[in-house]
């Protein structure tokens, strides 16, 4: 099999039509059998669900060539169960966990020309959705729902590489409390944009989102969850119900306390007390591990010493772990890597 001829290299984070993709459609109570397909055009009919009342939930991971030359997946099992979660809280059918990942191994052995070499930085990004097909008018959840993987090449989803990042203090929230902050759904991306778009043309990278109740506890950006470490090297997470319970950060927690011997606190951060903290990081499927060098609150700037200029050595030690379990070059813990080809 000949590799696409793309310069791996410098492939940035979008999206590039790949040859195949999944599909399987859920009518009169059960999902079909399900195939591949190469048409990347869906038809839908113009009162459809998703068009109407935004009922779309997603996942997002990556397949990874490694050393051995193997494609293999990370952790996919909890994209299914996070898939899972994520479609009953918006009143959709689940896709069942097993169909789920062998969906995922079938896109990726079908399009295995498009998944970057070992060493390239690229991976390929697996996007499994679903979503509400048939139509609906009056408020309800709709009948009929597609579920989709399709994938596509990307590089790092920040310019600039490992450059570290500078993050402006949301004046939106992102979720409510006891809202849909924890799900993967579509609706949570739709009213982030506008503040996305806003912080971007300011210069910034990203939003730090607060709590909404109080505006006062850290939360999440628009795509990844944050990390910071103490002066004693000690991890510290911000914990919320209203956040994405990232795959990235369960991963980096065990990472932290079992392979590189850190202490982990997973409490409630305060935006207060940022300034306390040598370094700050994203993480993400996406996001991988990513420094955050500042945090700018309404002109007040938070400067993380550690993340200046490049990395912060804690976080490199992080970044350097997680990406060397996913790469294959280190051991992995029972269970996290499934092997596809
Ligand atoms: N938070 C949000 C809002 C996200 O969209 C993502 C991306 O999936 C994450 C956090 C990171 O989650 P994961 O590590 O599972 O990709
Ligand atoms: C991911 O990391 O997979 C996401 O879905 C977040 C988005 C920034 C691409």
């Amino acid at each position: 099999m000949e590799k696409k001829n793309l310069a791996w290299e410098s492939i940035g984070f979008s999206y590039r039509e790949t040859d195949k993709r999944y599909v399987s459609n859920y009518k009169n109570g059960k999902w079909n059998k399900g195939a591949i397909t190469s048409d990347s055009n869906i038809i839908l009919n113009e009162s459809a669900g998703v068009f109407q009342y935004c009922q779309s939930v997603f996942e997002g991971l990556k397949a990874y060539t490694t050393k051995d030359g193997s494609t293999v997946t990370f952790r996919p099992d909890l994209n299914a169960e996070r898939m899972i979660d994520s479609a009953k809280g918006l009143e959709m059918p689940p896709f069942p966990k097993e169909r789920f990942l062998d969906a995922i191994d079938q896109v990726v052995k079908a399009n295995a020309d498009w998944v970057p070499p070992y060493g390239s930085g690229a991976t390929l990004y697996l996007r499994p959705y679903m979503f509400a097909s048939s139509p609906v008018i009056g408020i309800k959840p709709a009948e009929e729902y597609q579920f989709r993987v399709l994938c596509t090449p990307v590089g790092p989803y920040f310019k600039g590489g490992v450059k570290p990042l500078t993050i402006c203090v949301s004046d939106f929230d992102r979720a409510a409390p006891h809202g849909t902050g924890h799900l993967k759904a579509g609706l949570n991306y739709a009213m982030s944009l506008h503040t996305y778009v806003e912080a971007h043309r300011r210069g910034f990278d990203e939003n730090m989102f607060l709590d909404s109740a109080t505006r006062t506890f850290v939360e999440e950006t628009g795509g990844a969850n944050f990390f910071f470490v103490t002066k004693d090297n000690e991890i510290v997470i911000p914990k919320s119900d209203t956040i994405l319970p990232s795959i990235t950060r369960r991963s980096m927690v065990i990472v932290a306390e079992k392979y590189l011997g850190l202490k982990v606190t997973e409490r409630p951060v305060k935006l207060s007390e940022i300034n306390t903290f040598l370094e700050c990081g994203l993480c993400g499927t996406a996001a991988v591990i990513s420094p955050v060098a500042k945090v700018v609150d309404h002109g007040k700037e938070i400067c993380f010493s550690g993340c200046q200029k490049t990395m912060g050595p804690v976080t490199q030690k992080l970044y350097d772990t997680l990406t060397g379990i996913q790469l294959g070059d280190i051991e992995a813990p029972e269970g996290w890597i499934r092997k596809i080809c």
